[in-house]
């Protein structure tokens, strides 16, 4: 009964304006406190910060989307994968943005070099550059252009996003010796991908396009 009733409560026309509204809050947030000067003793490292936890946050939520739709029964979940998905890029890009204007001013030659050095800044790029063909071929015409396999086996890829994700935000954070919350994430994410590993019979089985 509950059940059913969430998943109408889920096909109605409102839910998707208010799901775009709500994924626009945290940069709404960063911009009026950026306006207020109230991000704290050093906003453009608060703002670099901020949108690379809510790129990681978006992107866990996507992925929470197939096993929640499953195990609380939910098709109708499955209609707003796709907008968590592009919010996920569109907060990728803002980091990434934020930290070539504010962090390097825009100055490629310091973008290349602190790339090339820098571990952790190297995986970032690799997470958002992968994310791109993905965001890129994230609607319908897309998908019907490529078909459906080649599109499922492209969007494996976001796997080795999530990865990537984690091992830049372990990697900065190893850096200060403060482990505790890439601990939840990748809690969080080990539930996420196992989950798929048991569904699918294995590694192979999640990876197969079927
Ligand atoms: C071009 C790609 C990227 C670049 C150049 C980049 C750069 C950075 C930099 C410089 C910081 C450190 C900010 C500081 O000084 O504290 C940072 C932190 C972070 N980034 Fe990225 N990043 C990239 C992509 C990504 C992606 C794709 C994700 C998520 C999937 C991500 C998630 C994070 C997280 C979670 C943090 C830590 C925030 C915190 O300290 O709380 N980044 N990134």
């Amino acid at each position: 009964m509950l059940i059913s009733t969430v998943n109408q409560w889920l096909l109605k026309p409102w839910v998707k304006p208010l799901l775009w509204l709500i994924c626009a809050l945290p940069v709404l947030a960063l911009f009026v406190g950026a306006l207020q000067d109230t991000l704290g003793a050093n906003p453009a490292e608060a703002i670099i910060q901020e949108t690379g936890e809510w790129t990681l946050r978006w992107l866990w939520l996507t992925l929470a989307i197939s096993p929640l739709r499953d195990v609380a029964s939910l098709p109708a979940l499955l209609r707003y994968r796709r907008a968590l998905g592009v919010t996920t890029f569109v907060y990728g890009l803002m980091h990434f943005l934020s930290y070539a204007w504010l962090d390097k001013g825009l100055v490629i030659d310091d973008i290349v070099r602190d790339v090339l050095k820098r571990n952790f800044i190297l995986v970032g790029v690799l997470a958002l550059g992968l994310m791109t063909p993905l965001a890129l071929t994230s609607f319908n015409r897309a998908i019907k252009a490529m078909g459906g396999k080649r599109w499922q086996a492209l969007h494996k890829l976001v796997y080795a996003v999530a990865l990537l994700g984690l091992l830049h935000f372990y990697w900065k954070k190893s850096a200060k010796n403060d482990l505790n919350e890439v601990m939840v994430y990748a809690a969080i994410l080990a539930v996420l991908l196992g989950w798929r590993v048991m569904r699918k019979g294995g590694v192979m089985g999640m990876l197969r396009v079927r």
